[in-house]
């Protein structure tokens, strides 16, 4: 049976319109007929290798033969490729090493499928069968290498004259009606991914605060409620700091709520920082880092993606985001540095340095999550430090918390997804302080990511709290497994695979 996904695309409220995005058509048979120019198999190694042997034994033996030849060890991640051999009706055939199959985790199937994709991606290949047999459970593990071809084919091509060539991915599973119900859920988390990434990527003009809380309303059509609060409003309601980080641009801040309710449990609420772009303020970023910024509202995106992928699961949890939005502009209206705001909290801070501004919108957004749902469980997510990337790196986003439940939890979903999780602590609200306020909002020396995530504790009240600093993760220039370059959409998947695991 033949069970095909649509090519879906997506429209991103106005000012992206024209973008479509287009995923690889990935269907499941049981067996499949349709002529390809491109046939996968797996070699791995302990398992039954059957396809191989069939293949190897139609030609004659030259599978064998290359094996040998370019010394083939089946260790995960190989590939071998050879040009078909006389007889067989196919262009090429692609031998992909799986090492022992019993270490072949959900994270490294996912990753599998992303290097495929990679590996093929030339204008040479149009279909291709890959073909499951050899794999135990053929039909979840053809769902996760789908997943990763998908994740990995996605490209942000807004100002791209020649756009990339999709592909057909054919799995030949032992049931394709099986496989395909796998695959659906993780396709439409995809679809949170792909918003994620898109917001990210997306040049700062064109995503400002209100493009922004456009792309959000367009979620209205999947039944979740989008709230958006002007600067008039968010000054009235006393969020002070989000006021003043956004004062610095013509159109100002903007608190953008997406409540996506599939049951009617307390919710757990995603807060987002939402710079659309961060200059620094008149703290100005110097030097290169500065072209990045576009992408200081990832932790916004993903909360906004991971709605959307909730949303078109139908999962049975209640979730809402927060957003506060701000682009952090240098003007004469913008705050200078000694300015001292008030948050909705009702603390004072002294912004001694208008670079640290995301903890500032972050403050009334903890806040207004509070107030207005309280919550049983925080997240916030935020390319919040330099600091963290100088100690983490990209491979791993830095975890505060003083919940050991919760950083069992989440550190545990990274890993089945690739978002990884690296604990950090908390326990520097002392550098905080200054003679002129309540607060000041960068610490006096000790380690700024703590600092910061130090700062946030201010703000969250008694409510169970995990802060995911994703500074570094938000944007990558080098691919990788399932990752393009591009925005990342980091988060989307790790906060789904949690979120998943509480539906009720
Ligand atoms: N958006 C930046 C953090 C950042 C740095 C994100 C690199 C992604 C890559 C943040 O607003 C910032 O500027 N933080 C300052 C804080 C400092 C002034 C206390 C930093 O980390 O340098
Ligand atoms: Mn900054
Ligand atoms: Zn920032």
């Amino acid at each position: 049976m033949l069970l095909k996904r649509t090519t879906s695309s997506v429209v991103l409220g106005a000012m992206l319109a024209s973008t479509t995005v287009l995923a690889e058509t990935i269907t499941f048979a049981d067996s499949v007929t349709t002529v390809a120019d491109t046939l996968v198999i797996f070699h791995t190694k302990e398992g039954k290798n059957s396809d191989f042997s069939a293949f190897d034994k139609e030609s004659k033996g030259h599978l064998s033969k290359a094996v040998k030849a370019e010394d083939f060890s089946s260790e995960y991640g190989s590939f071998l490729q050879v040009v078909a051999p006389y007889g067989l009706h196919y262009d090429r055939i692609l031998i992909v090493g799986t090492g022992p199959q019993a270490q072949l985790s959900k994270d490294k199937l996912t990753a599998l499928g992303g290097n495929l994709l990679a590996k093929l991606d030339t204008k040479l290949t149009k279909v291709i069968k890959v073909s499951t047999d050899d794999l135990v459970s053929s039909n979840t593990a053809a769902s996760l290498l789908a997943h990763g071809v998908s994740l990995r084919a996605h490209r942000f091509e807004q100002y791209h004259n020649e756009k990339r060539s999709e592909k057909t991915f054919m799995f030949d599973v032992e049931n394709g009606e099986q496989a395909q119900a796998a695959y659906a859920p993780l396709a439409n988390i995809e679809q949170g991914v792909f918003l994620a990434r898109d917001l990210t990527s997306e040049v700062p003009t064109e995503m400002t605060p209100v493009d922004f809380a456009n792309a959000a309303k367009e979620l209205k059509k999947l039944g979740v409620e989008i709230k958006v609060l002007t600067p008039k409003q968010i000054k009235k309601l006393g969020m002070g700091a989000l006021e003043a980080v956004g004062r610095g641009s013509k159109e100002g801040a903007r608190l953008v709520v997406a409540h996506y309710q599939g049951n009617n449990e307390t919710p757990i609420a995603l807060v987002g920082k939402g710079i659309t772009f961060d200059s620094g303020g008149y703290s100005i970023k110097t030097g290169a880092s500065i072209a990045r910024m576009k992408s200081d509202m990832a932790g916004a995106a993903a909360a906004l993606g991971t709605i959307k992928g909730l949303a078109l699961n139908k999962a049975k949890v209640n979730v809402v985001a927060v957003m506060g939005m701000a682009a952090n502009m240098v003007s004469q209206f913008s705050i200078a540095p000694g300015d001292v705001v008030k948050t909705a909290e009702g603390l004072t801070v002294e912004v001694v340095n208008t670079d640290a501004e995301g903890r500032l919108v972050l403050s009334d957004a903890l806040w207004y999550a509070r107030q207005y749902y309280k919550p049983e469980i925080m997240i916030d997510l935020a390319t919040l430090t330099g600091s963290k990337v100088r100690a983490l790196g990209d491979r791993y986003a830095g975890l505060f918390s003083d919940d050991e439940a919760l950083v069992t939890e989440l550190t545990f979903a990274g890993k089945q997804v690739n978002e990884n999780l690296w604990r950090l602590p908390l326990g520097y609200k002392d550098m905080l302080v200054t003679d002129i306020a309540d607060l000041k909002n960068t610490g006096s020396g000790g380690p700024g990511a703590t600092t910061a995530a130090s700062f946030l504790q201010y703000f969250v009240g008694d409510v169970r709290w995990a802060h995911l600093d994703i500074a570094g993760n938000a944007l990558s220039s080098k691919a990788k497994d399932e990752v393009p370059t591009g925005g990342t959409g980091f988060g989307v998947r790790l906060l789904s695979e949690w979120l998943m695991t509480k539906e009720k």
